[in-house]
């Protein structure tokens, strides 16, 4: 288990607020699918945002808006999965994709109650200002927790002119502290500040009891937020500001793969250690099974099942409680 994880039970909106409080920084990472969300629930992300950016990163759309409710279920509850599997820590927030939650009220708590019902999500995140606080009242009244997200909303790219930073000037600039003000006093238990300047950032977040999770929105915000793929450097093209990359990804991959190309071409793999007798003593038997190049953990027992692709055949850590 990380050091980051040790700490604290399962993460709420109270741990969140708390966090805030005791000036301690929320970390959080979008996450899509269920072998990231066990690593990233292993290694102490408090929250993983099963986010609409799917649409780009997963599905390779240009934009997140023809991402649809049945997509969104479907990754929330591999997500879920994950995290279960792992320490149970991390909270799963679930997006409301484009269109969903805009038209009308009724068919937005609808679907929201979809993300936490069928897709296991704990939490729904909207993107927009102070226009959505009924939704809001309503979602939070029911027991639905809202993340609010504002700034450089995506959902909104064809309204903004593209991807660009808002509240540069005054009069956006107190346009969104005052959506900020009304999220936060509508029940939102946290804010997604979305490239803004570094300044409002900070003056945003100073004003709310409410945690703020920043993307391109500076440090002073009470946690941060990236793409898990843009983390881990996935994609060579894209190198936006906001972006640290903590790995580069898209080279080791791409070397694994051609190892094993090399491999499978020359004959070095399959070796003796990853093939099967048709007569196997249990001396012989192998401690751990390897498979799709991934080694099962058998602790000194004998495996005699085959593990299948990843998943695990032990349980991993202690759960949170
Ligand atoms: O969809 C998403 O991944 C997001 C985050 C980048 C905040 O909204």
């Amino acid at each position: 288990m990380s050091v980051h994880s040790a700490r604290r039970g399962k993460v709420t909106h109270l741990e969140l607020r708390k966090m805030k409080e005791q000036g301690e920084r929320i970390a959080m990472l979008t996450a899509y699918d269920y072998s990231f969300a066990r690593l990233c629930d292993q290694a102490g992300t408090d929250i993983l945002l099963v986010g609409d950016s799917l649409g780009m990163v997963i599905q390779g759309q240009k934009n997140t808006l023809p991402v649809t409710m049945e997509h969104m279920i479907y990754h929330c509850q591999a997500v879920a999965r994950g995290v279960e599997a792992a320490s149970g820590r991390a909270m799963v927030v679930g997006d409301l994709p484009f269109m969903s939650y805009q038209s009308d009220l009724d068919e937005a708590m609808k679907n929201a109650g979809r993300l936490i019902k069928e897709g296991q999500a704990e939490a729904v995140k909207l993107e927009g200002g102070a226009e959505y606080c009924e939704l809001v009242r309503r979602l939070t009244r029911v027991g639905i927790p809202v993340m609010g997200h504002i700034g450089l909303t995506p959902q909104s790219l064809h309204a903004l002119g593209g991807f660009k930073v808002q509240g540069r000037d005054d009069l956006a600039g107190q346009r969104l502290k005052s959506d900020a003000l009304a999220l936060a006093e509508a029940g939102c238990f946290s804010l997604v500040l979305e490239g803004i300047p570094q300044e409002l950032g900070a003056e945003i977040t100073e004003s709310l009891a409410i945690p703020t999770i920043g993307i391109g929105a500076g440090p002073e915000c009470d946690g941060q937020v990236l793409v898990i793929y843009d983390l881990l450097g996935m994609n060579e093209e894209f190198r936006p500001r906001f972006v640290k990359r903590y790995e580069n990804f898209a080279v080791r991959v791409r070397t694994a793969i051609d190892s094993y190309i090399g491999e499978v071409r020359s004959g070095a793999f399959p070796g003796p250690e990853h093939s099967f007798s048709r007569v196997e003593k249990s001396k012989d038997r192998p401690r751990a099974v390897a498979v799709g190049g991934v080694v099962a953990e058998s602790e000194g027992r004998q495996v005699d099942s085959i593990g299948v692709g990843c998943i695990p055949i032990r349980p991993l850590g202690p759960k949170a409680t």
